[in-house]
């Protein structure tokens, strides 16, 4: 797709490859992208939602990223590659490291090498600001350092210097995008996502929010799922090979400004219940965005707009969140970490 000999716009007659266009920013992905007229393939283990398939010119190839005979096959007839498949759970990386590894940076890496293979003209990988570590700098620019503390960013900072490897020796148009927290419909309330719809979800059932630390110290950086799909689009059309652009709204938000924010899209006060034994996630994390911004790219939403826009999708009794986000950094073995695994309690927070 995209990049054409002619210029940055879309070769309509291509096809473009979604890996992970079956979750939750894939499928907006897929949408956004049919919208502009172009013919897509989702590629994926899991089949895509009964919408995506309706959509004239999608078709869907089914692959496990950790084979790279399927990746090489799904991938043939590509132009242009989103990839966005694998693990997005951090405490599926605490409990599973070695498959969280293999999904996504193994996979990464075939996804990467069968780009190379196939000579596709443009891959934009969708990373994530877990690659960072803890922040010390707000707001985070591209040159934070990379200190990852839980196993999901560990792998997604492999996936990231696999490609970028294969692109300095193998010459492979790679554009790496990290994303912070995203929110909009279509996020699955039983694994601990972004603290935006999981605010929404307690408050449109009329319950007190929980709140895994500090109100007013813990800030984060909220994209709507939609806009993120733009900035993936704009990266594939503007962006610069070989480079990495933080996808996020560059605002930040305080835990106590997110309640407030959402009495207002709601019409009603918002409790927050703090749990103020689990502080570790109470740093600010924020993105510097000036190199996506200076592609030219402006989000749609803002978060007043984007709460309205996600509690008329939710409506009145949302699906309550399931998992708690709890920040989990101890290490649990032996018998402790059987019973641990047999009580799926705590999820991690990540983006
Ligand atoms: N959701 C967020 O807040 C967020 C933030 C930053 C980065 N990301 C990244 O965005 C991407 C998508 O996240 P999401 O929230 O849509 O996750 P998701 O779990 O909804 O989607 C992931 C998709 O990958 C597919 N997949 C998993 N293992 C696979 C394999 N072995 N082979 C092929 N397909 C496989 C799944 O079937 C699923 O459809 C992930 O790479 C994640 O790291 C997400």
């Amino acid at each position: 797709m995209i990049l054409t000999p002619e210029g940055n716009r879309f070769a309509e007659a291509t096809e473009v490859a979604v890996t992970g266009g079956s979750g939750f920013v894939g499928s907006h992905l897929v949408r956004a992208l049919h919208k502009r007229g172009q013919k897509v393939v989702v590629v994926d283990l899991s089949a895509p939602r009964p919408d995506i398939l309706d959509l004239p010119g999608v078709r869907y190839a089914k692959a496990d990223q950790r084979d790279f005979g399927d990746v090489l096959l799904a991938l043939q007839g590509t132009d242009t590659v989103f990839h966005l498949a694998g693990n997005a759970s951090g405490t599926v990386s605490v409990e599973r490291p070695r498959f969280d590894f293999e999904v996504n940076a193994v996979g990464t890496s075939n996804v990467g090498n069968a780009s190379v293979l196939l000579g596709v003209r443009k891959l934009v990988y969708l990373s994530s600001a877990i690659v960072y570590g803890t922040p010390q700098d707000t707001p985070m620019t591209e040159h934070h350092p990379t200190r990852p503390f839980l196993p999901y960013g560990a792998s997604k900072l492999s996936g990231e210097l696999a490609l970028r490897s294969l692109h300095d020796t193998l010459g492979l148009p790679v554009i790496i995008g990290r994303s912070f927290v995203v929110y909009g419909p279509g996020e699955d309330p039983r694994r601990a996502g972004g603290e935006v719809s999981q605010f929404l979800r307690w408050q449109l059932n009329g319950l007190p929010i929980p709140l895994i630390g500090d109100r007013d110290r813990k800030t984060r950086d909220f994209i709507h799922v939609s806009d993120l799909c733009q900035a993936m689009i704009t990266l594939a059309e503007a962006g610069t090979d070989g480079e990495i652009y933080n996808l996020g709204s560059g605002h930040e938000v305080s835990m106590r400004e997110l309640a407030d924010a959402v009495a207002e899209a709601t019409g009603r006060p918002a409790l927050l219940e703090a749990d103020v034994n689990s502080l570790e996630d109470s740093f600010r994390l924020v993105a510097d965005v000036s190199k996506l911004r200076g592609l030219g790219f402006t989000p749609e939403y803002d978060l007043a707009s984007g709460l309205r826009d996600l509690a008329a999708h939710l409506g009145r009794h949302p699906e309550l969140p399931s998992v708690t986000a709890v920040f989990r950094k101890t290490p649990v073995t032996g018998a402790s970490a059987a019973a641990a695994h047999a009580t799926t309690a705590a999820e991690v927070t990540a983006c």
